[in-house]
């Protein structure tokens, strides 16, 4: 029997690739992101055309119910990747290093961040820091292992900035930031995230990088934006940073549903007929 066509036997990767992210920063237009930590929503961001998901670490908070994100695990991570990668089709997908899997040493980097290509299917990752991880980017890219650094407010660093703060607002903060994005640029990185920092700074940033920048409460003039899905939809609502637009609300469309559920099991309504077998 004929053997059909590579293509269509193996997902071989996405559509979005990290030339893509190049390609649009050099053509002006905009690179669109949103966290997603799981089969259906995966597949939801990937059919309304978003061009990469993270599985961030945020899914600590958002997903798991923990207060932040420091206890998440490698394994949980990788969990998590596999049943989005499994969902989409054209989305670039990209692990988010957590807690531990880097800081420890270049080493462990470069083992922990492969886990999300070889086992998980992600096409990169995305690691927290400026020039303490610079070694860490050299080595992973050598690997062939594309990183996305993140700098600003990096929530893995809670207590030592004393909270979720806006970062770069002082001269001598605002100039570390820059040098930082130029470290992570020289080293290596695809791209660079910027959370919660003057849109001023951003856009100098932008401006000064050959890689597209992607914002996070970072105002308008990055090269491209990411929010938290479950920010974005309105499914959690114990904290909502200033830099979030609510799209929609699901957790009250939810609640709706569920109460006419429980309540149509009460007054005997459903089951109805329509429901049953004859
Ligand atoms: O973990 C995450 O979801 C993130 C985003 C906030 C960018 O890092």
């Amino acid at each position: 029997m004929p053997c059909p066509p590579l293509k269509s036997r193996i997902k071989i990767m996405s559509s979005f690739t990290i030339h893509d992210f190049l390609n649009r920063k050099n053509e002006g237009r905009q690179i669109t992101m949103l966290t997603a930590y799981d089969y259906p929503f995966a597949r939801i961001v990937d059919e309304a055309g978003i061009d990469a998901i993270l599985v961030g670490d945020s899914l600590g908070m958002v997903v798991q119910g923990l207060e932040n994100t420091l206890p998440v695990t490698m394994d949980e991570m990788i969990y998590h990747t596999k049943m989005v990668t499994r969902a989409v089709k054209n989305a670039m997908v990209l692990g988010d290093m957590p807690f531990m899997s880097y800081q420890t040493g270049v080493n462990d980097a470069v083992a922990n961040a492969g886990r999300f290509l070889k086992e998980a299917g992600a096409a990169a990752v995305k690691m927290e820091g400026g020039a303490e991880i610079a070694d860490h980017i050299r080595a992973m890219t050598k690997s062939d292992i594309p990183v996305m650094a993140h700098i600003g407010l990096t929530p893995q660093s809670i207590h030592r900035m004393g909270g979720y703060k806006v970062q770069g607002k002082t001269d001598e903060s605002a100039k570390r930031l820059i040098d930082e994005a130029h470290i992570v640029e020289d080293a290596g990185a695809f791209s660079l995230l910027l959370e919660a920092i003057p849109m001023s700074l951003a856009k100098k940033i932008t401006e000064e990088l050959t890689i597209p920048t992607i914002g996070i409460g970072a105002g308008p003039y990055c090269d491209g934006q990411i929010l938290v899905l479950h920010d974005v939809i309105g499914l959690f609502e114990r904290f909502v940073p200033k830099f979030v637009k609510k799209y929609a609300n699901i957790r009250e469309e939810s609640l709706r549903a569920i109460r006419t559920f429980r309540d149509e099991i009460d007054k005997g309504i459903f089951p109805s007929e329509d429901q049953s077998f004859k």
